[in-house]
């Protein structure tokens, strides 16, 4: 399968960038970068009300003259309060779901994830019941869960119900698609969403530009600029290709800056991807360490910012 892309929103929102272990900065103009998703085809945005006002920019667009219905919205629940009783779950959801209704701006977010799949170990049953009673009345059209791990995949699908999930897939991390549970996924008729293609942007990074604690992923990522070399295209290009092409999932989500980076997304996987060029890609990073694939753990070594 070839994945189409969907837009990320982290970069569309004021706050983005302050994380410190981001690699890339804000954008400075949310409506150009949305303007040219659209232009260029991109049906899916991907949002959470974790990525600081991104619901809230996006819902501006959308309410412009023109835009409804421009784009299909993924949100997510943040993670849940830590002692919230059992009987107020369904209420809380409820709740969220609206609030994100709100702030987007429309009558249905089209895939709800539970973005901390911790949440759905802890409340289970009464989780996704939860979830399907919002689904039930209209709020959200998919559910689902947000996952980093292939173990936590594997526990989704045991799951019934629940009909849609994102996993990160990237040069560097293809654990998602090897374990078989994305095949296992895609016959379950589950949607699905790959991200971190650019591992945040630090494949768009030369090897010199590592902020210094990400100094491990150095030899990495001058492998990759040597690899793209080789192959004729660039680390960019490469990453978003073997992406879309590989991930085995229905929409790759990508971030971008401004509007130029959402064109070079869109041009890097309008073609094929030669197959010499995704076999090398595989062969080079079948062991890049947990510290520079995952960046839940670049805020661990100190932030990269
Ligand atoms: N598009 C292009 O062609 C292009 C070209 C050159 C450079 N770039 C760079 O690549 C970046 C996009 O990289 P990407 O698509 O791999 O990933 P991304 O959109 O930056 O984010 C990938 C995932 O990281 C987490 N995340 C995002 N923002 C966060 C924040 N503020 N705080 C904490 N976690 C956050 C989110 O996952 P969770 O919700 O699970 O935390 C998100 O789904 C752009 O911003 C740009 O700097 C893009």
């Amino acid at each position: 399968v070839t994945a189409a892309l969907a837009l990320g929103t982290a970069q569309l929102a004021q706050a983005y960038g302050v994380a410190n272990h981001r690699v890339s900065g804000a954008a400075h103009d949310p409506r150009a970068i949305l303007d040219a998703a659209r232009e260029r085809g991109i049906r899916w945005v991907d949002t959470a009300p974790a990525y600081g006002d991104a619901e809230r920019v996006l819902g501006r667009y959308l309410a412009e003259p023109g835009r409804a219905g421009a784009f299909r919205v993924c949100s997510k629940l943040s993670p849940l309060p830590a002692e919230l009783p059992a009987r107020e779950l369904r209420a809380y959801v409820g709740r969220a779901i609206d609030q994100t209704r709100g702030r987007v701006g429309c009558d249905r977010i089209d895939a709800y994830l539970v973005h901390a799949a911790s949440d759905l170990a802890t409340h289970g049953a009464a989780l996704v019941d939860a979830l399907a009673a919002a689904r039930e009345r209209g709020a959200v059209g998919r559910i689902g869960v947000s996952v980093y791990e292939p173990s936590e995949a594997f526990a989704t699908l045991a799951i019934g119900t629940l009909d849609a999930i994102q996993y990160p897939f990237h040069l560097f991390d293809r654990r998602m698609a090897e374990s078989g549970v994305v095949a296992k996924l895609r016959t379950g008729g589950w949607l699905c969403f790959a991200r971190s293609a650019l591992l945040q942007g630090l494949f768009a990074l030369a090897p010199d530009a590592l902020p210094a604690t990400l100094e491990a992923g150095r030899p990495w990522l001058t492998r990759l600029a040597a690899l793209a070399g080789e192959h004729g295209t660039t680390p960019v290009a490469l990453a978003l290709g073997f992406a879309v092409h590989h991930s085995g999932a229905d929409f790759v989500v990508v971030g971008a800056d401004d509007a130029a980076q959402v064109h070079a997304a869109c041009d890097a996987t309008g073609r094929p991807m030669p197959g010499a060029a995704a076999e090398a890609s595989e062969r080079a990073f079948t062991d890049v360490p947990g510290d520079v694939r995952d960046p839940r753990r670049w805020r661990a070594t100190g932030g990269a910012s």
